[in-house]
């Protein structure tokens, strides 16, 4: 009933140059898949000459973070005006990379969700505990407070939900997928209590930390993980495609 969603967060990798290279062996090795969604997000510089090369395709474009004010005296923020302007479609916002390097706030991050939605993005909201937060048995507290905090006050469904472990990003260690499956099956009753049972059953909530070709198949068969958000092995063709093509 949901529709796959694998998405690939680039982070601060890629010149253009070496983006089009990318996009360019991704678009023939996925020309095939018409079941489920693909996104790539590559960092700002490369969005617009990425959109003109992923015209026509199957590929959707995000960008990986915005600010929430349409123009103005903000030195070094991009709008989500000019996000729709290069041609994205999706936006990644709260990622755990945001919220630690950049001390992101539940507020700034709900004001960005807002603002993502009034001006026609998709936004992806990114939630997860910290592996001190696990051991201390905090990890639904944490999860629930940021997807309260960062979906208060949206009147649109049109949101993505990216649940990813911090103890699980860039590190090899991947959550099971029954680790993984309890916390989103519970970001889903959060949903459900937040909106109705008929949201809850729309919203993708996907997983991401450490989703490499090898591991994705056993994460995304389970029931509530609707797709993959993808760091490091989405900065290849060939390992990308293949979990895009992963066998259901
Ligand atoms: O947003 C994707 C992410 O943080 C996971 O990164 O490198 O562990 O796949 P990685």
């Amino acid at each position: 009933m949901r529709r796959l969603l694998i998405a690939g967060n680039w982070k601060m990798h890629k010149t253009v140059g070496e983006a089009i290279e990318l996009v360019r062996e991704l678009k023939n090795l996925v020309s095939d898949v018409t079941d489920r969604d693909i996104l790539v997000c590559p960092p700002f510089t490369a969005l617009y000459p990425v959109s003109q090369e992923l015209r026509g395709s199957n590929i959707d474009l995000g960008a990986q973070n915005m600010f929430y004010e349409l123009e103005g005296a903000f030195t070094g923020e991009i709008s989500p005006l000019m996000l729709k302007d290069v041609g994205c479609s999706y936006v990644i916002l709260g990622h755990s990379e945001r919220r630690h390097i950049f001390g992101e706030t539940d507020e700034l991050i709900n004001k960005k969700v807002l603002s993502a939605l009034e001006n026609g993005l998709i936004p992806i909201l990114c939630v997860g505990e910290t592996l001190e937060d696990r051991e201390s048995g905090k990890t639904k507290e944490v999860v629930e407070r940021q997807i309260k905090e960062g979906l208060k006050g949206i009147s649109s469904e049109e949101f993505v939900i990216a649940y990813e472990p911090v103890w699980a990003i860039g590190t090899g260690r991947t959550a099971t997928p029954e680790q993984a499956q309890e916390v989103h099956e519970f970001i889903r009753s959060i949903i459900e209590g937040m909106f109705s049972k008929n949201v809850a059953d729309r919203v993708r909530i996907l997983y991401g930390g450490s989703v490499k070709p090898n591991n994705a198949a056993d994460l995304l068969a389970m029931p509530d993980i609707d797709g993959a958000l993808v760091g490091g092995a989405s900065l290849k063709a060939d390992s990308f495609s293949k979990i895009v093509k992963f066998d259901k």
